[in-house]
């Protein structure tokens, strides 16, 4: 096997001590193309990284990792909202700090999850009831093959729970290059979700509602400079009226919230249930403090981190039969890995 000496360690939040055949840090389009293009007729596989904040490295990649550092923010002002358009690049936290220091409030909920803007459309990133589909309006893709850049509107990326057209249609071959955003001037609070219940919709401003959100992550998540780790690492499953009513029968505990007759239970309570917090394979654990983050505790291996994803995913399935979905992307030496290789159940 070939082993490259460009490591990847400092490029996943994971830290896992993998090698790429090359990486290369793109800060303007043109330069992309020509790379892409470039190893393209090499026939080198590729793949593009925001933050690398949610992907786990199985083997050491075969290819180009490019890093993407295309940044720049243009910011317009019509009479009821403002109009951002954010190259992919920038950091989606310092992103969020900009639009707040420059008065532009309703991204407060979003604070400290890692990674790049262009990404975070990817999984329609969310938190404390706010997804950043509530603010898109467009996005700006290149197809790298032809270096062709497209722009579709929010609903074409049908934006979903952690799931977009770029897990699926645009997922090869495409980058994203740049999201539009529209965010309006008539600020409101959302405090919906249970952790923020307790704050005064009536007095309550932008700035509380993010000082008090990174509180409350620091506190639960663990900062992957400390331990390793990709957030969550399976999605919270989305069940039909029917079984869910059925279950809840049954485990009447399940945290739920329910949109549309479908179902959201809490993925950790589930592996609660299962008596997996702390429970550790090699250099990797179940975070203690939150059941849905793997952590990597001294040395993991990316074996360590799936051997455990696994059994998760087997112990929930076995007790309720409820086959949890991963939302890290798993990255094999040639690209990624469809998720159901893996995890054998079909979900
Ligand atoms: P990466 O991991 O670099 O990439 C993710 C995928 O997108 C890869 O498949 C990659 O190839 C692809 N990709 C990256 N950039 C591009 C591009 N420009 N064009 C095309 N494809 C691209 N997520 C939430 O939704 N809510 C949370 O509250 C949350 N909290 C987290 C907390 C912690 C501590 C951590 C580590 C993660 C958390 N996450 C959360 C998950 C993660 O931060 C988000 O999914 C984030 O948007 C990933 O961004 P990234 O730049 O790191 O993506
Ligand atoms: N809970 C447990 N055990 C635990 C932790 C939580 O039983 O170890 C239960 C508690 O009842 C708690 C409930 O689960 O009230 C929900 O926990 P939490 O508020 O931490 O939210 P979550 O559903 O576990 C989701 C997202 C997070 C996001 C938070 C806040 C997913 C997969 N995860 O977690 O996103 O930050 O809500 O909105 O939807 C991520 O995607 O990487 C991520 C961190």
């Amino acid at each position: 096997m070939n082993i490259y000496k460009n490591s990847l360690k400092n490029f996943n939040t994971f830290g896992i001590d993998v090698t790429a055949f090359k990486i290369i840090k793109i800060t303007n389009i043109n330069k992309l193309y020509y790379i892409c293009k470039k190893y393209y007729y090499k026939s080198l596989p590729y793949i593009i990284l925001g933050g690398g904040s949610n992907v786990l490295f199985l083997n050491h990649f075969k290819g180009i990792v490019i890093i993407n550092r295309l940044k720049g923010i243009n910011i317009n002002e019509s009479k009821n909202c403002w109009n951002l358009h954010v190259y992919s690049g920038e950091y989606w936290h310092q992103f969020v700090k900009y639009t707040i220091k420059k008065g532009i409030f309703g991204l407060e909920n979003l604070a400290l999850i890692p990674g790049c803007v262009g990404s975070a459309l990817i999984q329609n990133i969310g938190a404390y009831g706010v997804s950043l589909k509530n603010f898109c309006k467009y996005v700006d893709i290149m197809n790298l093959s032809n270096k062709k850049i497209t722009r579709l509107s929010s609903k074409e990326c049908n934006l979903q729970y952690r799931n977009s057209i770029f897990k699926n249609f645009y997922m090869h071959n495409y980058i994203i290059i740049a999201l539009g955003m529209t965010i309006s001037k008539k600020w409101k609070p959302n405090i919906s979700y249970k952790d923020l219940n307790h704050l005064n919709l009536n007095t309550v401003t932008p700035h509380e509602i993010f000082n008090y959100i990174c509180k409350i992550r620091k506190k639960k998540i663990p900062n992957p400079k400390i331990y390793g780790n990709a957030g969550s690492f399976f999605k919270n499953p989305l069940v039909s009226l029917k079984l869910g009513v059925k279950l809840l029968k049954t485990f009447p505990n399940i945290p739920y919230v329910i949109k549309n007759n479908i179902f959201k239970f809490s993925a950790a309570w589930l592996i609660d249930q299962c008596d997996l917090k702390g429970y550790i394979k090699g250099g990797a654990m179940i975070y203690f403090k939150h059941s849905l983050i793997i952590i990597n505790k001294y040395k993991a291996t990316s074996k360590d981190i799936l051997y455990i994803a696994i059994k998760i995913y087997n112990s929930v399935g076995n007790k309720f039969g409820i086959w949890l979905e991963p939302e890290v992307r798993l990255i094999g030496s040639i690209g990624e890995i469809n998720p159901s290789n893996i995890f054998t159940h079909n979900y």
